[in-house]
């Protein structure tokens, strides 16, 4: 039946291809408005609507300026950014996220949502890392693929980005990254390459910045060869807008849509330079049947082409509840010694609430990633609208990102916090720090943050940090003597009552680490490589030990670690069991281990599963994330858990004497963790014979 729709499907698009001039088939493979490419009107063939974005639908412009049409009406809901969603660890709320979105871009009457985000985080400077979700490759598969499902779900396509080593966005247009055929495969590929074969991701954005010499929105390798001919790929490309830069290798090397800044549309190199290619005989029109084939594809995949369509809504009661859902399940408990935390307000009447971002708007910043938000709970209204009227709640700004006097601000701080019971401070960066466009050029905190954590703690014992970013900054400073430390993002509209929530015991975090949090810059490994940010060629040379691989092989005791989240409860795990099959080329490793809620509250755990390849012929990371299981357990419950793995969690991509995946006989290990160092299982199995594919 499916085959038969599909069959008729095609026919349609060979017949509509079959009717169009040469000028409009170009009509379609350029952008003609900064969001929009053009229709034809005489074939009833739509204008394909696009926006940003990440973490919620962009405002509106005009078609060919970049200026705000101020709009009443494209207010929309805010949610939280990717690395707030990464550190849930939970796949379902991905797919609801996902799906919201997808519904408020119908809503909002758009075609192509340009989101995810889902390049590595391969260095805590990136300016968006915000926008992305992880340094581990199987995490953002895990939460891509339910993501993209929930977005399309509402005749929207998702657009998957930025393929691909789109890392850093110093001399982003110009930078060429030098990477091995490993890295690639094992760390920088597998989120693109699950979103369009699992996610069918029916778009995906090219990158700014050149792989081995060419830019990846229209770098013939990675386009053409692992893209489309090795995943066989039947989307669109889209180009980042402004990424592309020659007529003959856009046109050839596999980008099907180019994207601009600029309004003079005709001129886009895949526009009139193109069809004058095309006339002197010098590309062939077939390059662009091709292109549109795959338009239209997309185009009745979400049936804008004389079908019934999915109207969408935004700013839902629902999409505002899921926004504050995956508020509250980001959240990350990073310390939590005397248990501070959570406050119990029968007891606490006075609080001194301090910090800028205790006030800041984000919604607004963030360049593509910025929001027109319906609204946007900041963390100080969070905890009033908490705790209401009988609590007396200070508040002092401590710090402040415009010239004030420092030692004024840090003073009245800590008076305040003399005077309350409980000091919160609201520290950490703005997107003047995490956006794009640049990269931050130290971890460390802004305006004097360090200073005042350290005076207000000696001021009141009992004070809470909370640190609200995109990437992690350091802390050594204060992580000594802060008893408690909360690890917040950029959390959406509901982000700060999320926060407040969290603080009062309303909601048990569960939140973990999505990257390691390193105690100083150098560290990392990009940087212990001196490979990022100034240089025009940048060689990772670290390879494919980023993240948590580099610390674990160097053996470097990170601030805190991937994974890393704690809860108000305590877990314990047990039984660990490991059973392999081998059927044919398949192996199947079945894990099952109970884990049970052993504190006094209701509590989620985010379990992990590692491997370790004990015996390789190549080196191998000390242990790689290839499950994690999100469970919920009342106090005292236990739950069994059981996974299934299969031959991707055990081989490695060989670029040795051959390019393919592999694994070899020998012992590996299964590690069952509540972070990437708090392995509470172990159990070794043996794999008898090695496979290749
Ligand atoms: C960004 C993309 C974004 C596009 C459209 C570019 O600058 O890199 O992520 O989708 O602009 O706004």
């Amino acid at each position: 039946m499916e085959s038969k729709v599909k069959g008729r499907i095609e026919k349609k698009i060979e017949k509509l291809i079959n009717k169009m001039t040469l000028e409009e088939k170009v009509s379609m493979i350029h952008g003609n408005g900064l969001f929009a490419t053009a229709g034809i009107e005489r074939l009833n063939i739509p204008r394909l609507k696009m926006s940003d974005g990440p973490m919620g639908v962009r405002k509106d412009y005009y078609n060919d300026k970049w200026e705000d049409l101020d709009n009443n009406d494209d207010f929309v809901t805010y949610f939280p950014c990717y690395a707030a969603l990464a550190a849930s660890f939970n796949e379902e709320l991905s797919y609801e996220f996902g799906n919201a979105l997808g519904e408020e871009a119908r809503g909002r009457g758009k075609d192509i949502i340009l989101a995810p985000g889902i390049s590595i985080v391969r260095t805590p400077l990136c300016g968006r890392n915000f926008e992305y979700m992880s340094e581990d490759p199987l995490l953002i598969s895990k939460m891509a693929v339910p993501f993209i499902k929930g977005v399309q779900e509402n005749d929207v396509a998702a657009c998957v980005k930025h393929f691909a080593v789109n890392n850093q966005e110093t001399q982003r247009m110009t930078v060429n990254v030098e990477v091995n055929d490993r890295a690639l495969n094992e760390i920088y590929f597998p989120g693109f390459k699950a979103s369009v074969q699992e996610g069918d991701s029916y778009s995906i954005m090219g990158a700014y910045n050149k792989l081995r010499g060419e830019h990846c929105s229209h770098n013939n390798y990675l386009l053409n060869k692992v893209l489309k001919q090795d995943w066989k790929y039947e989307g669109v490309v889209i180009s980042d807008w402004g990424a592309v830069h020659d007529t003959t290798q856009a046109a050839k090397n596999g980008l099907d849509i180019e994207m601009n800044v600029k309004s003079n549309f005709d001129e886009y190199y895949m526009a009139s330079p193109l069809i004058e290619k095309i006339k002197s005989g010098e590309i062939k029109e077939e390059v662009i049947n091709d292109k549109i084939k795959r338009i239209l594809k997309l185009m009745f995949k979400i049936n804008m082409i004389d079908s019934d369509r999915e109207k969408g809504s935004y700013n839902t009661i629902e999409h505002r509840n899921i926004a504050l859902k995956v508020a509250e399940e980001s959240i990350v408990l990073l310390k939590n010694e005397r248990n501070i935390l959570p406050l119990n307000d029968n007891k606490i009447k006075t609080i001194a609430v301090i910090g800028q971002n205790a006030i800041n708007i984000h919604s607004t910043g963030g360049d593509s990633a910025q929001i027109k938000a319906l609204y946007e709970v900041s963390p100080l209204m969070g905890i009033k609208m908490r705790l209401g009227g009988n609590t007396e709640i200070t508040y002092s700004k401590g710090y402040s990102n415009i010239e004030q006097d420092r030692e004024s601000l840090i003073v009245q701080a800590v008076k305040a916090a003399k005077n309350a019971q409980v000091a919160i401070i609201i520290g950490g960066l703005t997107h003047d720090d995490d956006s794009e466009g640049h990269d931050r050029i130290d971890m460390k905190l802004p305006f004097g943050q360090d200073e005042l954590i350290k005076r207000v703690l000696e001021a009141n014992k009992n004070t809470v940090v909370v640190i609200l970013s995109g990437s992690p900054v350091e802390m050594e400073s204060f992580i000594d003597d802060a008893p408690s430390v909360v690890q917040c993002w950029y959390a959406g509209m509901e982000g700060g009552y999320a926060m407040a929530k969290v603080l009062f015991g309303d909601i048990n975090p569960s939140g973990k680490l999505p990257v390691t949090f390193p105690k100083k810059l150098e560290q990392s490994p990009s940087l212990s490589t001196c490979e990022f940010p100034q240089n025009v060629n940048v060689e990772y040379k670290e390879g494919i030990f980023v993240g948590y691989r580099h610390f674990d092989k160097e053996n470097i005791d990170p601030l805190f670690c991937f994974g890393h989240g704690l809860s108000y409860t305590t877990f314990k795990y047990s039984n660990l069991k490991v059973k392999t099959k081998k059927n044919g080329s398949e192996i199947k490793i079945k894990i099952s281990f109970s884990i049970k809620n052993t504190g006094g509250v209701e509590g989620s755990e985010v379990a992990q599963i590692y491997i370790s390849d004990l015996v390789s012929s190549l080196e191998r990371p000390i242990k790689e994330l290839k499950a994690f299981k999100k469970v919920k357990l009342s106090e005292g419950e236990k739950k069994e858990i059981e996974i299934e793995l299969d031959k991707t969690a055990l081989a490695f991509y060989s670029d040795v004497v051959e390019s393919l995946w592999m694994y070899e006989a020998g012992i590996f290990e299964v590690l069952v963790g509540s972070s990437s160092k708090d392995i509470r299982l172990q159990e070794k199995f043996e794999v008898e014979e090695g496979f290749k594919y």
